[in-house]
């Protein structure tokens, strides 16, 4: 079931819309700040709540990459594997991430910390390489300034 808490944000986002249904993005993005991903349930109980089917809604969810249809750690970095990050140094990056946190694409570490995910360019080819760390931008990786990222977070 919803929360009232999801529901209420979720109302508020459609009032931005004039069909219900095109906050769905929005909505998504609301269940899984407040669950951390979106499950299957999640998403019919979601899907139900606006108006539109299991299968049109996961076809939403699938299609951006922020949303998460399968548990997440508690940060998930999102690692630019385009070309321009790819000549300049995404596998270095991936290999220091491998070492240091035991994390490849597509996986979890085992202390739930950290998730490591490809994704399609992010616009900030000038400054590759570049990943997404719980959302925030960061360009011109390097392995100090990877450390330093995932060093720091909690
Ligand atoms: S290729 Fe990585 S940001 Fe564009």
């Amino acid at each position: 079931m919803l929360t009232a808490g999801e529901k209420r944000e979720i109302a508020e986002e459609q009032g931005r819309y004039p069909d219900r249904r095109a906050a769905c993005v929005e909505a998504l993005k609301i269940v899984q700040r407040s669950r951390g991903w979106v499950s299957d349930d999640s998403l019919r109980e979601l899907a139900e709540h606006l108006g539109m089917t299991a299968d049109e809604l996961d076809g939403v969810a699938t299609f951006y990459n922020m949303i998460f249809r399968r548990p997440v750690g508690r940060h998930v970095i999102l690692l630019c594997d385009s070309v321009s990050c790819w000549i300049m140094g995404l596998e270095e990056l991936r290999a220091q991430l491998k070492q240091k946190l035991n994390v490849d694409f597509g996986e979890t570490s085992q202390d739930r910390r950290y998730t490591l995910l490809p994704v399609a360019c992010l616009g900030a080819c000038d400054h590759a390489p570049a990943l997404l760390l719980d959302g925030e931008l960061h360009g011109d990786v390097d392995a100090e300034k990877l450390d330093a990222l995932v060093g720091q977070r909690g």
